[in-house]
């Protein structure tokens, strides 16, 4: 873990550095069909974060990553691909299940091998399995669902700042 990197919730503003991580990263996922330009994707994380919890990850004080989730759905979970492999997505995830009610579920491409390893690694468990037609990029999908032990261990350390932070 890169001791530079911290998670916070994100700030009304920062729809933009996050929509700038979002394209970057899908970007580089080289099976994604592309469907949407940078400026529609930019409109789209605009109208997520009038209705998502969005926590980012910062590097250096620049925005590195974020999760999205909304009730017990993490909706996005997105890493610039500068800063993959440095414990960003780590420290989001568990920001997530910090925040969550005790579950949290997913969608996954089947063809994002390196994602399904992170959730899986990660204490999800894969529960549903579709032929792509119901989402937009026509890919197959993969429903993981992870639901937090019952000592409540894992979110003792990061809920109360992001929590306490939410608040108005
Ligand atoms: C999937 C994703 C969110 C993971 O985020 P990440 O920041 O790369 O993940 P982390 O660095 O926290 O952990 C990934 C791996 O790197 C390793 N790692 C962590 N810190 C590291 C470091 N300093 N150096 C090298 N490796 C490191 C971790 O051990 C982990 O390996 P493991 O899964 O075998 O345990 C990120 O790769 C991403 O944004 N991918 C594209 C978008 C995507 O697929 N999103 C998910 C959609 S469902």
């Amino acid at each position: 873990m890169d001791a530079n990197i911290s998670i916070r919730p994100a700030r009304p503003h920062e729809a933009v550095a996050v929509a700038a991580v979002f394209s970057a990263a899908r970007e580089q996922m080289g099976f994604l069909p592309r469907l949407h330009s940078r400026d529609e994707e930019h409109d789209f994380i605009c109208a997520i974060f009038r209705r998502e919890q969005i926590i980012v990850a910062e590097w250096n004080r620049t925005v590195c990553g974020f999760a999205a989730c909304h009730g017990d759905w993490l909706n996005h979970l997105y890493v610039h691909p500068d800063m993959q492999g440095r414990g960003c997505g780590d420290l989001l995830l568990a920001g997530s299940k910090a925040t969550s009610q005790g579950v949290l579920q997913l969608w996954c491409f089947v063809r994002n091998t390196r994602a399904r390893k992170f959730y899986e690694c990660r204490g999800f468990t894969a529960v549903e399995f579709t032929d792509g037609s119901r989402n937009a990029e026509g890919l197959p999908d993969i429903r993981y669902v992870w639901r937090a032990p019952p000592d409540g261990t894992l979110t003792a350390r990061l809920r109360p700042a992001l929590v306490r932070r939410q608040s108005p």
